[in-house]
């Protein structure tokens, strides 16, 4: 691993959070690709929503969708009173976390949260969050040259075009408005 790599590494960060010591079961909110690819074990899974944050392709990926020299671009979560994100919220155990820490690994950290799921249920649990203080952070850039990027860069887990088209194929099937990844997308077919 460089040390590039390495300053982005977060699972040591998350595998001392002790948020949810104690529980059986925790709610883990998805909205990236943890709401299409679902490779890890979990005992329920609903669409939900939360409150407060907007989804964003402002995050760098060395480990997934690019390389530490040529990162491609996958969402994070940025602050934004009066958003509303709707996602995917699974039920999991915590021994589930170990992995998803490893997969989450490239700049996301675990962040508490409140969830509203389909049901009406308003439930706390975890959801992961690139911050702009992570090393992997790329940030805002036009709808445009976020596509540009996403049609040149490819990684470990695959083309970063299929990142893409993946999530808002899902976001279709939720039935959720998002603008900016259906701008991305719209921008990326045009290419
Ligand atoms: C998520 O899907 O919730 C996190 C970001 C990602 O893995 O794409």
């Amino acid at each position: 691993m460089n040390e590039f790599a390495e300053r982005a590494d977060t699972v040591a960060i998350n595998r001392s959070m002790t948020h949810f010591d104690g529980h059986s079961q925790v709610w883990l909110f998805g909205y990236g690709s943890l709401i299409y690819k679902v490779d890890f074990p979990h005992i329920e899974r609903r669409p939900s929503s939360i409150r407060g944050w907007t989804r964003r392709f402002w995050q760098g990926s060395h480990d997934h969708r690019g390389t530490p020299d040529a990162p491609g671009r996958v969402v994070t979560l940025i602050a934004e009173a009066d958003a509303m994100c709707v996602g995917v919220a699974y039920l999991v155990s915590p021994e589930t976390f170990a992995a998803l820490d490893v997969r989450e690994k490239n700049g996301y950290l675990r962040l508490a949260t409140d969830l509203t799921l389909d049901d009406g249920r308003h439930v706390n649990g975890l959801v992961y969050i690139a911050t702009p203080a992570n090393a992997a952070f790329l940030g805002a850039a036009s709808e445009r040259d976020i596509a540009l990027h996403i049609s040149g860069s490819t990684g470990p887990s695959g083309a970063n075009r299929d990142y893409l088209l993946h999530l808002a194929d899902a976001l279709r099937q939720l039935g959720a408005d998002d603008p900016h990844v259906f701008a991305i997308e719209r921008e990326l077919l045009r290419l």
